[in-house]
């Protein structure tokens, strides 16, 4: 297969997901896992996501996701009523999100269509974005596929480009007055030094025309952590990392991108009233 077959924007439709043969609905189509095992990457916070939504993308808006991996961004889109395109290199992941989604999901339904984002111009030329939402890969720490144009199987100067071009072409299709989010973490090279992905995914955004309004810091699950944190600080000096970055971006109008996105309930602690505090 040549490299412009395999990144041929095929999209795979609903329809096709639904009349496939699954003898056992709760098993992954292509893996014949249980759903719930069968994705090979980590699976991104679906609370996360909801917050992200809430708060940044008008309802009813499109959301524009250049590397979507697994299903959650686009189910939790559309149980909240915003329209989704995700773009991933991998047909079968494509394939096995139609297939949840066409279970768990009504009108509007989450599209995925499969290509390199690279060509998110050509790709997702007809889409006007009202929120950008990603997790990038983070340079090679999970390798996703053995496809050159797999921005995970690049080294870092090379992949760094790749993900400038994306996030360049991202922007591009967002509209103005309108929030992007990257979820992002940061990974060390080969001689324990951090990369410094969460700067470079800045002056990526920054590059492309965009500000940076808002940072977050989402604490992961500490899973297996103080197990190897111990013997890898005592041999290294090297403290055990629990957080990913939520970068929010910001292009155009700050107001007026918070007007497009409507009202958000708010709790005040009692006997607060809204407005009593002055901002910091
Ligand atoms: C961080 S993963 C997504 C997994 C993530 N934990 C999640 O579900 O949100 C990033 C995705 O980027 C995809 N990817 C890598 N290079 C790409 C490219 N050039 N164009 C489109 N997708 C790409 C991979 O196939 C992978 O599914």
């Amino acid at each position: 297969m040549t490299a412009s077959e395999k990144t041929e924007n095929t999209r795979v439709s609903l329809t096709y997901a639904k009349g496939r043969n699954i003898n056992d609905p709760d098993l992954d189509p292509v893996s014949r896992k249980p759903l719930e095992q069968a994705s090979g990457t980590s699976i991104f916070d679906p609370v996360l996501c909801e917050l992200a939504y809430t708060w940044f993308c008008p309802k009813g808006g499109m959301v524009l996701d250049p590397f979507a991996g697994g299903s959650v961004r686009g189910i939790v889109a559309s149980k909240l009523g915003r329209r989704y395109l995700g773009v991933d290199l991998r047909a079968e992941q494509i394939e096995a999100n139609y297939v949840q989604a066409a279970r768990i999901c009504a009108e509007p339904l989450p599209e995925w269509r499969q290509g390199d984002s690279r060509e998110l111009d050509r790709i997702a030329e007809d889409v006007e974005a009202d929120f950008v939402f990603t997790c990038p890969p983070y340079a090679d720490l999970e390798v996703y596929s053995d496809d050159p144009a797999d921005i995970s199987t690049m080294d870092y100067p090379e992949f760094l480009a790749a993900y400038r071009t994306i996030v360049a072409r991202a922007c591009a299709l967002l509209r103005d007055d309108r929030f992007a989010m990257y979820v992002v973490g940061d990974v060390r090279g080969p001689d324990g030094t951090y990369r410094n992905l969460v700067s470079d995914t800045i002056a990526a955004f920054h590059d492309a025309g965009l500000r940076l309004y808002n940072e977050a810091i989402l604490v992961t699950s500490v899973g297996s952590l103080p197990i190897r944190a111990g013997k890898q600080f005592s041999t290294s000096r090297k403290l055990g990392k629990t957080h990913q970055n939520c970068l929010v971006f910001l292009k155009g109008d700050a107001k007026k991108a918070t007007l497009a996105c409507g009202e958000v309930e708010v709790a005040f602690p009692e006997g607060i009233e809204e407005g009593a505090v002055e901002p910091a």
